[in-house]
């Protein structure tokens, strides 16, 4: 086994080295804004080379080239690249703070006929927005039709086109479903084989769309609540706080943002908002 062919002190199957490298990072870095630093070179590795296998490729220089010209590839390999964790009810504080402080105001204007918007921005497979959707509905199906009627919507984005296409499927693993309170599981998930589905009436609230954060969003008109978790991690700070900026904009005045446990509001963003709670801020006033 020759150095060429080692990553991370490992044998590999393809040819890998640090220019190649180099190669991804800008490439993932000016696509998604994604970092892939050379402590990253594993993990790359690893995403990548069931795409090179697949295109019959014996080295990533030629999959570099080919992602180079050809667009389709170059979506498999964003997919490929991002990281999609997520679960139902992550972080189920911010749920817990938005069925308190947000939704009696909201469901009371939507009594009134007004409407409500509502962005799950990097929704990954869905878990995010249907959890959402679940809160409001709650245990009762009676209040879900009664809602299902109303001017209610979640718009939910990601970049990725295949975890989009999991996403509006809205079928888990039974494992990944037991994420959702069995109060709520109950009335909005049913059993479809080996699966959980989720309920029509809640899969019909939420428009999924492909969208990357650092390019231009074809969105009117603001939000009362927008959920951005757990992809700023994987941003600059300059990206960050552009695309901070950016989520403010697109608030409500009282809108609430809630962001990931380990994430961080820029502080030129930061007084644009009141900290509310946990990695929930409400935005203020202009
Ligand atoms: C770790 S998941 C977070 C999912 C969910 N928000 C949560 O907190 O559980 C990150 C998601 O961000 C998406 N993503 C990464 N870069 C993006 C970009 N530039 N624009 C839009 N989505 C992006 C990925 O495809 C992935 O689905």
């Amino acid at each position: 086994m020759t150095a060429a062919r080692m990553v991370a002190n490992r044998p590999t199957e393809f040819r890998f080295d640090a220019a190649d490298h180099a190669a991804i990072s800008a490439f993932v870095y000016e696509e998604a804004g994604i970092l892939m630093p050379p402590g990253k070179m594993q993990l790359v590795y690893g995403r990548l080379a069931p795409r090179v296998r697949a295109q019959g490729l014996t080295n990533f220089a030629d999959y570099i080239a080919l992602i180079d010209r050809d667009d389709d590839e170059r979506t498999q390999a964003i997919d490929a690249l991002t990281t999609n964790h997520t679960s139902f009810f992550r972080e189920s504080h911010h749920f817990d703070h938005f069925l308190e402080h947000a939704w009696p105001a909201l469901d009371q204007r939507l009594a009134a006929r007004g409407k409500v918007r509502l962005w799950s921005a990097a929704c990954s497979s869905g878990e995010e927005p249907y959890s959402l959707l679940m809160a409001m509905f709650g245990k009762e199906r009676g209040n879900g039709q009664r809602l299902a009627r109303t001017d209610l919507r979640v718009l939910a984005t990601d970049l990725s086109t295949e975890i989009l296409a999991a996403a509006k499927a809205g079928r888990y693993a039974l494992d990944t479903a037991s994420g959702v309170p069995q109060s709520l599981r109950s009335t909005w998930m049913a059993r479809v084989g080996d699966q959980a589905e989720v309920h029509p009436l809640v899969r019909e609230r939420v428009a999924f769309r492909k969208l990357n954060l650092l390019e231009a969003w074809p969105i009117r008109g603001t939000f009362d609540a927008i959920f951005c978790r757990n992809v700023m991690i994987y941003f600059d700070d300059p990206t960050k706080e552009r695309l901070q900026s950016r989520l403010a904009d697109h608030l409500a005045p009282g809108g609430f943002l809630y962001i990931g446990h380990s994430e961080r509001l820029a502080a030129s963003v930061a007084p644009r908002f009141a900290c509310v709670g946990r990695t929930t801020f409400q935005k203020v006033a202009a």
